[in-house]
């Protein structure tokens, strides 16, 4: 976990340890906006704040214990580092299978469901494909990584048309990233099978052998991916990705890949001709 953790701080660009605190010019004291906090008072209403309980009165030995509110501290603490470190933005961390209208994708949202309850780390993963833009498979798979992350599974989002232009400036760390990428427990490729507008062919054939071999290595560790695309005839898979590649990601995905085929565009919901 903690190779991990520091690959996905490279992948971050913001080691936190490289983060210097504001100093006063004048002096040498640290600046804050705000006094560095006192304790918080404690959530459970047992002890001052410290996290720490008195011996009980008349206690011959005399020691202190952990008060319950550390460890929902602590597990909340890690929560919100588990979802830092999955670099999701923060407009698809905010989605939920509850903010989404089942009526408009009903099996679909039925079966995504059904996949986070039968999720085990080592288990298919989930590949949500339609031609059709706007349909939910970015929303649905992000409830999904959601989902997990709030049971403490560590996931890496990754915006794939993104990428290539990311594995070419030396400054985004490539190598870390394509690591990041074979190692992180569950992997978030939204939108397979794009590449950035525009993007040179040797680019996309780059980004193509990149995926290629993370493809590759999760399916030989069993590792799960959460893919969305809007690749979606067997022909576009195989033009956009290869045919190779596309065997893996259906092989990843073994009965769990959800076509969105034929949805509406909830986008254009209030379009009127
Ligand atoms: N059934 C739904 N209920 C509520 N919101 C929805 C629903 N379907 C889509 N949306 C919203 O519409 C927007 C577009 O959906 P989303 O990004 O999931 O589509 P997509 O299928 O991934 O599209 P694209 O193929 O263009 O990537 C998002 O803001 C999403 O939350
Ligand atoms: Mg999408
Ligand atoms: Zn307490």
């Amino acid at each position: 976990m903690d190779d991990q953790m520091s690959l996905l701080k490279g992948f971050l660009g913001t080691d936190p340890s490289k983060v210097k605190p504001c100093r006063d010019p004048e002096g040498d004291q640290e600046l804050y906006d705000t006094p560095p906090a006192e304790h918080l008072p404690c959530e459970d209403g047992k002890c001052d704040g410290s996290g720490m309980l008195p011996p009980p009165d008349g206690d011959p030995v005399g020691r202190w214990s952990h008060c319950s509110c550390t460890k929902k501290q602590r597990q909340r603490a890690r929560l919100e580092r588990l979802a830092k470190q999955s670099l999701m933005p923060p407009g698809l961390l905010e989605k939920r299978f509850k903010g989404f209208q089942v009526a408009r994708a009903r099996e679909q949202a039925k079966r995504v469901r059904a996949w986070v309850d039968q999720f085990t780390p080592h288990g298919p993963g989930l590949l949500l494909y339609s031609r059709e833009n706007g349909v939910g498979k970015t929303h649905l798979a992000a409830a999904a990584a959601n989902t997990l992350l709030s049971k403490g599974h560590a996931v890496l989002f990754v915006l794939v048309p993104d990428l290539a232009g990311k594995l070419v400036q030396r400054d985004e760390h490539p190598q870390e990233i394509v690591q990041a990428m074979m190692d992180a427990p569950v992997l978030v490729m939204d939108d397979i099978g794009q590449s950035e507008e525009g993007a040179a062919e040797w680019r996309r054939a780059e980004l193509r052998r990149v995926l290629f071999n993370v493809l590759t290595h999760r399916e030989q560790n069993h590792l799960p991916i959460i893919g969305t695309t809007n690749l979606g005839t067997k022909r576009s898979f195989d033009d956009a990705l290869g045919k190779a590649a596309t065997s893996r990601l259906f092989g990843l995905c073994d009965g769990w890949a959800i076509s969105f085929a034929g949805l509406e565009d909830y986008r254009l919901r209030g379009f009127q001709e």
